[in-house]
């Protein structure tokens, strides 16, 4: 797996031991299948950073799929006559990109999808967004992801808006199933033993945070640029991710709009204006408040299940079984923190658009007069 980062600014200090935490991270989880026995993933820095400052050229970043030596015959990139080692596929999974993807791009081999289209590729969104909350966290800007909901049992109790990301992330880390509500947890546990006991699998709900933001990320005139669109594709991008609720916008429809309202209120210090419940998750016309950003992410139970999966083969067109990859009985602890990074990565990229300059010094001097933007706005009227 790698990725090439364009536009960082030079002069942005980046730690591999680091990203290789967040990997390490992604790869927790109660519910996990056989192959985050056999993957360690560790991150190869091919370029762009040079005595731990990054040099303004693209940061070109790898890690090696260890279990790519168990393929390398079957998956060679070198022709092969005959067959070629390995079987064909030809029996699409349903729930997976097999069959769009095969009728996409004529493949009659179904594996030439299936590899590519592996929850793997979420090692790339994890390696993107350990360097973006390495840009964020210096201004004062963290993310946090945790669990709210597993195989239908909620947590009881909700962290405060205002609680500090890196303190629930230290919890989270600390729980098998990334909940911070103890009861709920031992509950999570003892249902993925169940689904995994009956051959079932299991979804839920992620929550993400993000604090310290300034107001004014994204835009309201360009609505490619609306903060809200761009977190929405980041984030349902990310495999068996099917549902986003901004704040708590799925409460709201039910309300009118007098009960749902988010009045506007003085207060002391910087900035002078406040939510009174921030139920809009921190986002108001496609751009960030400066209050809390948060949202909830719900992602479907997985697929591919123990018991077999009725499918279709292509060969005869008569009804069978599909064909059975490893799998996970609950990858929602995983999604969190992968969710965690495609956030990270979609602020700092906003962040970069605001505040953004060629070096990271003057990315910083420009970052520290955000304020300014208050003094812009307030005092009498011009006429
Ligand atoms: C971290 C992670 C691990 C996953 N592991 C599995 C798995 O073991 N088995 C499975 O069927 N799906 C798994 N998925 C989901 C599939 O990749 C996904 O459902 C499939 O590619 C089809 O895409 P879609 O659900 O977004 O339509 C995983 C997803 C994530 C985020």
């Amino acid at each position: 797996m790698g990725i090439i980062l364009e536009g960082l600014p030079a002069g942005l200090p980046l730690g591999a031991a680091r990203i290789d935490h967040e990997l390490h991270r992604r790869q927790q989880g109660h519910g996990r299948g056989g192959r985050m026995a056999i993957e360690q993933d560790h991150v190869e820095i091919l370029a762009g950073l040079r005595h731990g400052l990054t040099l303004g050229s693209p940061l070109h970043l790898l890690v090696r799929n260890r279990d790519h030596a168990n393929w390398a015959e079957a998956m060679q990139a070198e022709s092969v006559d005959g067959p070629g080692a390995g079987v064909e596929v030809r029996v699409p999974r349903p729930g997976h990109a097999d069959l769009p993807g095969a009728l996409k791009y004529g493949h009659r081999d179904l594996r030439n999808v299936l590899e590519r289209a592996s929850a793997r590729e979420t090692v790339n969104r994890v390696l993107a967004g350990a360097v973006a909350l390495q840009l964020l966290e210096p201004l004062g800007i963290f993310v946090a992801g945790f669990v709210h909901a597993l195989g239908g049992v909620r947590a009881w109790e909700r962290p405060e808006l205002e609680e500090d990301p890196r303190e629930l992330v230290r919890r989270a880390d600390a729980s098998p199933v990334r909940c911070l509500d103890l009861n709920a947890e031992a509950e999570m546990i003892r249902v993925i033993d169940a689904a995994h006991a009956a051959g079932d699998t299991l979804g839920g709900v992620v929550e993400l945070r993000a604090t310290g933001l300034p107001a004014g990320l994204g835009s309201h005139v360009h609505w490619e640029r609306r903060l809200d669109g761009r977190l929405g594709a980041a984030l349902l991008s990310l495999p068996a991710a099917k549902g986003l609720e901004l704040g708590d916008a799925f409460a709201q429809s039910a309300q009118g709009g007098q009960a749902a309202l988010d009045p506007l209120l003085p207060a002391p210090g910087t900035p002078p204006l406040r939510r009174q419940g921030n139920r809009h998750g921190g986002l108001d016309g496609g751009m960030s408040t400066g209050e809390t950003l948060w949202l909830r992410l719900a992602m479907k139970p997985l697929s591919t299940l123990r018991r077999p999966l009725p499918s279709v083969n292509l060969a005869s067109l008569e009804a069978c079984s599909a064909h059975r990859e490893r799998s996970d009985v609950c990858a929602l602890p995983a999604l969190a923190v992968v969710a965690e990074h495609a956030l990270a990565w979609e602020l700092a990229r906003a962040v970069l658009e605001t505040f953004g300059a060629d070096s990271w010094a003057e990315t910083q001097t420009r970052y520290a007069r955000r304020d300014e933007r208050w003094e812009r706005i307030l005092g009498p009227n011009a006429c």
